[in-house]
């Protein structure tokens, strides 16, 4: 499974591309809003700092106006992809935007029909939300499976993210599940390298090694 940060803070994502853990990163408008920054320019720098799929998202709902926001987006830098959100608009984007030779993500996902929807209108990426389902008591987790089954069963192309990640567990079971890609936040990134039993190894082995060696 490739890892994304799901970011658009820049000291974040260089942080986590220096350790060479990253395949690409995602972006959301509320990510961009958080950092308050030029989004056309932040994204080039992402772009440019991360060699992997980076995902810009429209905010026009109707399906012209996504597809005009796909263009500029996809003009951005050769390795951006077009964030579209899992409505009817939506589909109609994706396929006119397929149909041009732009790699899109279809975001927003819940359901098995809504994924079904998305990998037939021709979408490189999906993003089901795992940790958003389960905020509401049903299982992320399950959807994945049951999605990366569809993919399999049916032979699409489209590759599962695994988003709305909240905790390590959700990579573990990502992986479990069969997810292409999990888009990570930061701050569970930095939790994924830590272990207590780590920590603590690593500790007695320089004690026993200082104790013979100095
Ligand atoms: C992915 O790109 C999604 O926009 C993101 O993972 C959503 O996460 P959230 O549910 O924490 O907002």
């Amino acid at each position: 499974m490739k890892l994304f940060i799901d970011s658009a803070n820049l000291d974040h994502i260089k942080e986590m591309n220096d350790l060479g853990i990253l395949s690409g990163v995602t972006t959301n408008p509320t990510l961009m809003a958080k950092e308050g920054k030029d989004v056309n320019q932040t994204l080039i720098q992402i772009a440019e700092m991360v060699d992997g799929p980076i995902s810009g998202e429209v905010i026009s709902v109707d399906a012209k106006g996504m597809i005009e926001e796909g263009k500029k987006i996809a003009k951005l830098h050769p390795n951006m992809i077009v964030k579209i959100p899992m409505t009817e608009a939506g589909m109609q984007a994706t396929k006119a935007l397929t149909e041009l030779g732009i790699k899109t993500n279809v975001t927003l996902i819940f359901s098995l029909p809504q994924a079904l929807l998305a990998c037939t209108a021709g979408a490189t990426f999906i993003s089901p939300f795992v940790g958003r389902l389960d905020d509401i008591g049903t299982d992320g987790i399950e959807l994945i499976e049951s999605i990366r089954d569809m993919i399999d069963v049916y032979g699409f192309d489209s590759e599962i993210i695994s988003a709305s990640i909240r905790h390590n567990e959700h990579i573990k079971a990502s992986i479990n599940a069969g997810a292409h890609i999990a888009t990570v936040p930061y701050e569970v990134l930095k939790k994924a390298f830590k272990h207590p039993l780590t920590d603590t190894g690593l500790e007695n082995f320089l004690k026993d090694y200082q104790k013979v060696y100095g």
